[in-house]
């Protein structure tokens, strides 16, 4: 069966497995790009790769309306008990973990994660996951790092990888990321959500599709893939 993948804008996806919806990096309320609101958003477990307001998000009030499991590395886990928050399950950067859906696991990512309120995050993540046959790499915030060549050695089907530069990779990083991880397929993200992150999303795909053998996606926010 196919999984079902839809961009809510910057680092935000929801991953519809026909059994649960894994919402990743719900930053809606004060996103001006996101499509969906944060009282209507469906969610059975929330991913958060690090601490930054445009991560974190709307993850408290999401969790508290749906009941959703919140995954997410120790010292955030930690600040989400501090909020309230009653389900949550922490992992860390190598550890992989089993639920009902499937695997993900938690890969390294070169960027920060204090938290809103300046409290200490951990290191930032991302993910790595394992459904229905499915690997799917969400590489969330970070700079480009050679171990990504690791990452890809798994087979990757479809890797998301942040272009805005500034905060991120920028496009000429991200096309190497592309280069050592291989995916079939990549879609762009962490980009055009801020003045300081302005890229052009179809310049970057002419590229990749040039020089590597992936397909790239450029989703509009609200867009959904197959996979
Ligand atoms: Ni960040
Ligand atoms: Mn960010």
């Amino acid at each position: 069966m196919a999984l079902k993948i839809t961009w809510y804008s910057h680092a935000c996806f929801l991953i519809d497995t026909g059994d649960s919806n894994l919402l990743i990096d719900p930053f809606l309320t004060d996103n001006p790009l996101a499509p969906v609101q944060s009282d209507s958003v469906e969610a059975d477990y929330i991913l958060v790769s690090h601490g930054h307001g445009d991560h974190v998000g709307d993850t408290v009030p999401i969790a508290k309306r749906t009941g959703a499991t919140v995954i997410t590395n120790f010292e955030i886990q930690n600040w989400f008990v501090g909020q309230g928050l009653e389900n949550v399950h922490p992992q860390h950067i190598g550890g992989g973990f089993d639920y009902p859906w499937g695997r993900v696991k938690l890969t390294i990512a070169h960027h920060g994660s204090a938290l809103p309120d300046g409290s200490y995050g951990g290191n930032p993540c991302g993910f790595l996951f394992y459904i229905q046959g499915k690997k799917i790499y969400h590489a969330c915030d970070t700079g480009l790092f050679g171990d990504m060549k690791l990452i890809g050695e798994e087979g990757i089907d479809l890797a998301i990888l942040p272009i805005g530069d500034n905060f991120t990779m920028g496009p000429d990083d991200a096309l190497r990321a592309v280069k050592l991880i291989e995916p079939a397929r990549v879609v762009p993200i962490h980009y055009n959500t801020f003045d300081v992150i302005q890229q052009d999303p179809d310049a970057w795909a002419r590229r990749v599709e040039k020089e590597t053998a992936a397909r790239v996606t450029v989703m509009q926010p609200g867009d959904s893939i197959e996979i």
